[in-house]
């Protein structure tokens, strides 16, 4: 059975329906089963990674454990990895960020690197998925595109190679159920490197109405980081990375996602051709 902790996420709940698809038992951790929507087969529990109880009883039977939660919640992963030694679970696969590649510049990657070394010392077979920003986050942009026709983001002129959260699942699927992964630590990325500018581009394309790119001020960008609720300290790393010019860091597209799932890895204008409606819903009048 694999218990997959982030299963609501964005690439969480992908694990679980890979999984189910691959024919295996699944248990879904969530803090609120109500609201999770998970196919019938798949057992769901409630556990919070700040409730120590919680976490190992939920862990409890694991063959193995997909780790991946929201960053602000990346201190309480050495609760998962306590559980996962107590239990003396085989495998964990931590879904990680290209900041954890040392040397670690930030908050935001030193704290992903902490719980990189939880698991590799909680006497599980454990494999790192070092992810690129995944394509999802232009999903952050509906509002200003919707109302500015306008992207606003700050550091656009560093290149990303954008990954698919679709392709950050099939990985993980692909290292939880099959062998040769233990102690792997794999950087994964999308197919090319894209610019903030060249990401509009791409999105103005797909919605079919013409963009904006602003380059805009990290200190507004921090306070409204602030403002929606982000720890100060964790606002400052994931703006540190944001600007961190290092093509090692998730600016160099690599083979990674081919080499693990055989397939290459999606086009930033297939996913958006794919999720154009949560952009910009059909009833908002184009133009
Ligand atoms: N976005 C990017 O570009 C990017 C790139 C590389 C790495 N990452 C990393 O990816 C991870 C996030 O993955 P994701 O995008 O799939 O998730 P997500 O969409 O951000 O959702 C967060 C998940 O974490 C769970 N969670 C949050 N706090 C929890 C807690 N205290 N106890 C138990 N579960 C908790 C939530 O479950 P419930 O709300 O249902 O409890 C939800 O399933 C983060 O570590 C992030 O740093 C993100």
């Amino acid at each position: 059975m694999i218990v997959v902790f982030g299963s609501t996420g964005t690439v969480g709940r992908q694990v679980v329906t890979g999984l189910v698809a691959a024919g295996r038992r699944v248990r879904a951790i969530t803090r609120d089963p109500a609201r999770a929507s998970f196919d019938a087969a798949v057992e769901v529990v409630r556990a919070d990674i700040t409730e120590p109880g919680s976490v190992l009883a939920a862990v409890e039977g694991a063959d193995a454990v997909y780790m991946a939660t929201a960053p602000d919640a990346l201190a309480h992963e050495r609760t998962v990895a306590d559980a996962v030694r107590r239990t003396g679970t085989g495998r964990v696969v931590k879904l990680s960020s290209v900041a954890a590649l040392p040397p670690v510049l930030d908050s935001y990657g030193a704290a992903h690197a902490a719980g990189e070394r939880a698991f590799a010392e909680s006497g599980a077979g454990w494999t790192v998925l070092r992810s690129a920003g995944f394509m999802s986050n232009v999903l952050q942009w509906g509002w200003s595109i919707q109302s500015a026709g306008a992207v606003y983001q700050p550091y656009g002129m560093v290149p990303r190679a954008l990954i698919a959260p679709e392709d950050v699942a099939a990985a993980a699927v692909v290292c939880l159920t099959t062998h040769g992964h233990d102690g792997k630590t794999y950087q994964l990325t999308g197919p090319e490197a894209l610019t903030g500018p060249e990401q509009t581009e791409r999105v103005a394309a797909a919605i079919g109405r013409p963009l904006r790119f602003v380059d805009a001020d990290p200190e507004q960008a921090r306070q409204g980081m602030i403002g929606a609720g982000m720890p100060e300290d964790l606002t400052d790393g994931l703006l540190a990375s944001m600007a961190d010019r290092d093509p090692r860091r998730g600016g160099t597209p690599l083979p990674t996602v081919r080499e693990l799932t055989g397939r290459p890895p999606t086009r930033f204008e297939t996913w958006l051709a794919e999720h154009v409606g949560e952009l910009a819903p059909a009833e908002t009048p184009a133009g």
